[in-house]
């Protein structure tokens, strides 16, 4: 069995440097890695990023991140992606990467994603320039995903996104808002590859469990909704879901 940890929207800056750091120095005795599902920083600052690496990086356990929409916001996720790998910590962007956990081989394919919406309420490629455009970011990163999780060879594979991939774990959140949360085709990434678990952040008022059409469960990490550090998760074992620990 391997266990893993994940949060998301963790929207760290100075004043957060602190707060997760005990229960991140149990995980060792809990959880053979720590997946976080993007929105490390609050405006995507190399300093936030830097309070990230405080809080987050020199951990006993691997830690492997993507990127959110609040993480771009200041046009400096190339710095704030060195800083995190500076810090130890692996930043995922339409890739994978393949962690040997006693014996077994857990590969991780990241992406931010973007939006687009879902079955009967999306955006389609058709009309302006503009939206060709925006859709075609949706399909470009959802494809892009699809080859990281298709390209792996590991025992058990999870896909770590910050927007949703099904609209199950958006529940709790304005209808109105669910194109700007997520996009089935990142579902269909998911579902293109033998996933065990799908991660993802962004929808704070959502909910969090969740399956895609080809039944892999999801799971909304996002802090607000599991309301702990992290949440504890199953690979190579019959549930996905652990008993929760008290983070
Ligand atoms: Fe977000």
């Amino acid at each position: 069995m391997i266990r893993i940890a994940a949060v998301g929207d963790v929207h760290v800056d100075k004043d957060v440097v602190g707060r997760y750091r005990p229960a991140l120095e149990q995980l060792p005795g809990r959880a053979d890695a720590l997946l976080i599902a993007g929105d490390l920083t609050r405006h995507g600052t190399v300093e936030e990023a830097k309070c990230f690496a405080t809080e987050f990086g020199g951990l006993a356990v691997p830690v492997v991140v993507v990127l959110g929409n609040h993480d771009h916001q200041s046009d400096q996720e190339q710095q704030v992606t060195e800083v995190l790998t500076d810090a130890g910590i692996t930043v995922l962007e339409c890739s994978a990467t393949v962690l040997e956990i006693r014996g077994h081989r857990l590969g991780i394919a990241g992406a931010k994603g973007f939006g687009g919406g879902f079955a009967g309420a999306c955006a389609s490629n058709f009309g302006e320039r503009e939206m060709k455009n925006f859709v075609g970011v949706t399909e470009d990163i959802s494809a892009r995903l699809g080859e990281a999780l298709r390209s792996v060879e590991c025992d058990a594979l999870v896909a770590l996104t910050h927007y949703s991939p099904v609209p199950d774990t958006l529940v709790g959140e304005p209808l109105e808002i669910y194109p700007f949360l997520g996009c089935y085709q990142l579902g269909n990434a998911v579902d293109s590859a033998p996933t065990a678990l799908a991660l993802h952040g962004h929808a704070h008022h959502g909910s969090e469990r969740g399956r895609t059409p080809g039944g892999v469960p999801v799971r909304n990490v996002a802090h607000p909704v599991i309301k702990q550090a992290y949440n504890v998760y199953q690979l190579l074992s019959e549930s996905v879901d652990a008993e929760l620990v008290s983070a």
